[in-house]
């Protein structure tokens, strides 16, 4: 056996799989898109299988590429597009239905019913959450209300309830293994993230059946061995973490005040606090960071749904990119002259407003304004996003976070112009590390360290390395008036507004 890891990446838009060997070098990838299913407005779903099928496509190419042979693999680390609730029969691992991905908005007016009965409070002391549709809870309860037979097969154990790790584990072990880790679990609306267990009260209220949740592990544990079939030899499972915690990891923010931001179709800020479960009194998530050795690490989270999928708009809904690579060229020729704001609303807002029914709207437009002006205003608007997150954080937890660097990552990031941007708008330094694949390479520490093939902590938090720093150069005058123009488009944007 070779000290080689495979990280498997199963994103909202594509699987990815990379081999890391021992030094944790990238040495092979394989990358697959897959369907996004639109139903109706404001529903987004994934074929199950097309899931499957590109995961274990990636992983193959990944092997190949890295010319190695998966007995060669010390283990295998799994992360996830979070949320995403999959359910399938214990029997045949068919699913029922198709996923219901984290951006589908369906279940809002079941979010609504729960508030109107003063139940918000009870999930979010529990959970860290609040009744979003963004989070699995409801979503799982909308299959086992609309999929007829349901809930009462649930109930008699035939049906089995994962977010993509899960379903992911159970078929990787030919049904074998039932299990999810704590980071994933955290984020279903059903878990007690101080208890660290299923909550039974959350449970009748959405009236899920206990019989129908999987068994949560640490993040770094055993989560079960593949099967021969899938990728040529039996691999052991090491580690689990869903993707914006495995980037955390990826980015060793392992210390309380550490912060990273990941961009890929939505931003996820991750602060890490601890052992200190910090409660939000501004609209932030409260969640576990990570969990090893039986110990729970948070963090509160600021969830951004749309970053990158507002440069995609440019370039398959406006056409006036060819690829997501020219927006930030486009941008820089902008008149700066111009005050154009887009507040990229198109699945509802996220943290801190948690608006689904806000849409999305730019304003400031002049005869003048063109392809240039559009495409600043969607960076701009991540950077101004990230801002209210950031003030949110400061406002939640005093112990530092003003002297936070913000580590970045994700697709986003590679653009000098955009992270240039964001230092000047949040007004702190940007680092930007030389490993941009942090996700893969969290799920893969943690795979790895358990193998005992790869560094403690200390040891991939040495590695670490700045690429660049972006240091804030825009004058306080002009940043003052910008972001009092996007308060202003977001405040008229909002649904109640
Ligand atoms: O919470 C949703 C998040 O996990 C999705 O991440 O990278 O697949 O857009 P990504």
């Amino acid at each position: 056996m070779g000290g080689y890891i495979l990280a498997i990446d199963q994103g909202t838009t594509s699987s990815r799989a990379i081999v890391f060997d021992s030094g944790q070098r990238v040495v092979g990838v394989g990358q697959r898109e897959f369907p996004q299913l639109f139903p109706r407005s404001g529903w987004v779903e994934h074929n199950p299988e097309d899931i499957w099928e590109s995961v274990i496509w990636s992983a193959r190419v990944a092997l190949e590429n890295a010319g190695i042979a998966a007995s060669e693999l010390a283990g295998i680390g799994i992360t996830n597009q979070r949320e995403t609730v999959v359910v399938w029969e214990r029997e045949t691992g068919r699913p029922i239905h198709n996923a219901i991905v984290w951006q589908d908005r369906r279940t809002a007016s079941r979010c609504d019913e729960l508030k109107s009965r003063g139940l918000e409070e009870t999930f979010t002391v529990k959970t860290g959450l609040l009744l979003d549709p963004y989070f699995s809870g409801t979503k799982l309860a909308w299959l086992l209300d609309n999929v007829e037979g349901a809930r009462a097969r649930a109930a008699r154990g035939e049906l089995c309830f994962g977010t993509v790790d899960t379903f992911l584990i159970w078929r990787l072990t030919g049904g074998r293994s039932f299990k999810t880790d704590a980071t994933n679990a955290s984020r279903t609306l059903l878990f007690d993230i101080a208890r660290n267990a299923w909550d039974d009260e959350l449970l009748e209220i959405l009236d899920v059946p206990r019989a129908m949740l999987p068994e949560v592990l640490d993040c770094a544990a055993d989560f079960g061995m593949t099967e021969r079939e899938h990728l040529g030899a039996e691999v052991p499972i090491l580690g689990v973490a869903g993707d914006q915690q495995a980037a955390t990891i990826g980015q060793a923010c392992f210390d309380p005040g550490m912060m990273k931001s990941t961009y890929g179709t939505g931003c996820f800020a991750l602060l890490n606090t601890g052992a200190d479960m910090v409660r939000s009194n501004n609209r932030l998530l409260t969640t576990i960071a990570y969990r090893l050795d039986g110990k729970t690490t948070y963090a509160l989270e600021g969830s951004i749904f749309i970053a990158g999928a507002a440069v995609q708009w440019l370039r398959d809904g406006l056409k006036i990119i060819g690829a997501a690579s020219e927006a930030s060229e486009l941008a820089a020729k902008a008149d700066p002259n111009q005050q154009v704001y887009l507040v990229p609303a198109f699945t509802g807002l996220g943290a801190p407003h948690w608006d689904p029914d806000a849409r999305a709207a730019i304003y400031g437009m002049t005869r003048g304004t063109g392809p240039a002006e559009f495409a600043r205003a969607a960076l701009e608007a991540v950077c101004y996003q990230t801002r209210d997150l950031l003030d949110a954080m400061r406002g939640d937890w005093t112990n530092g976070t003003s002297e936070t660097v913000l580590r970045v990552d994700g697709g986003m990031v590679v653009s000098d112009w955009t992270m240039q941007r964001l230092a000047d708008i949040l007004d702190a330094p940007v680092d930007r590390p030389t490993i941009l694949e942090t996700t893969a390479l969290g799920a893969a520490w943690l795979a790895g360290h358990r193998a005992g093939v790869w560094p403690d902590r200390a040891g991939i938090a040495g590695s670490w390395a700045r690429d660049r720093r972006f240091e804030p150069q825009m004058d306080q005058t002009t940043r003052a008036a910008k972001v009092a123009g996007w308060k202003d488009a977001v405040r008229r944007t909002l649904s109640g507004g």
